[in-house]
């Protein structure tokens, strides 16, 4: 498949197990390229677009706890190939800067090293989903399970339908993440997320940063 048209936007996604803290670390990211002069859009996966958030709810809707693996893996490409035509790569050809909570890694952690889907199958709706198109840099916040697991306990509100899932689930995800990041070491980096907020933050911004020098030579002071 031709990859499609890119502008000069960033395209950065984060990934991770639930409860890994990925969701702030993207929303401080966003305020920090915002103040060097970027104007990031941040969106999230499954969502970002107004059919996407629909198929959103339908998939962490806990009343669908019969869905298959079959549906959910279909349920979320159809969301990213939504969000794919209709957000991310108008803003990029526009020169705008995205950063993704979450993308394509998950549906192959979640939904391979998870539910034990065909990883073939897997890649190739991936690759046809996202007209292919591949983030520049993905940033795995890495926390052992029992961590998130405890993070997970002190939130009060109501676990959605994947949140749901048994420890073992999620034991199985991050082993993949992992191995998905050995696999990728050139666009994923891995940020240990087991310390405070601020602290998994400096981790990122020296990701972050680095990248910028080395690709773009584009940090302003
Ligand atoms: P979020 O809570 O990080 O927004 O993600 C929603 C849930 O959907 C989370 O449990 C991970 C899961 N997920 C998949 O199983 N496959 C996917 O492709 C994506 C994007 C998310």
């Amino acid at each position: 498949m031709r990859k499609p048209p890119r502008g000069a936007g960033l395209f950065i996604t984060f990934e991770g197990i639930d409860f890994c803290g990925k969701t702030t670390q993207a929303r401080i990211l966003a305020s920090y390229l915002k103040g060097k002069g970027y104007n990031p859009l941040l969106i999230r996966e499954p969502g970002g677009d107004r059919i996407s958030e629909k198929i959103r709810k339908i998939l962490l809707s806990e009343k669908n706890a019969n869905m298959t693996p079959l549906t959910e893996l279909l349920l979320y490409e159809a969301s990213r190939a939504q969000l794919t035509q209709k957000v991310i790569l108008p803003a990029l050809q526009e020169g705008r800067s995205i950063i993704c909570d979450r993308y394509y890694d998950s549906t192959l952690a979640y939904q391979s090293y998870g539910r034990g889907l065909d990883k073939r199958i897997i890649r190739w709706l991936n690759q046809i989903a996202t007209y292919g198109l591949s983030p520049d840099l993905t940033i795995l916040i890495d926390v052992p399970v029992e961590v998130s697991w405890k993070r997970r306990e002190k939130e009060k509100r109501k676990k959605d339908r994947l949140e749901k899932e048994k420890i073992e689930f999620h034991r199985k995800i991050r082993q993949g993440y992992l191995k998905i990041s050995r696999q990728n070491q050139k666009r994923m980096k891995v940020v240990d997320g087991t310390e405070d907020i601020d602290k998994t933050w400096q981790r990122v911004k020296r990701v972050v940063d680095s990248y910028l020098i080395k690709s773009y030579s584009l940090v302003k002071e």
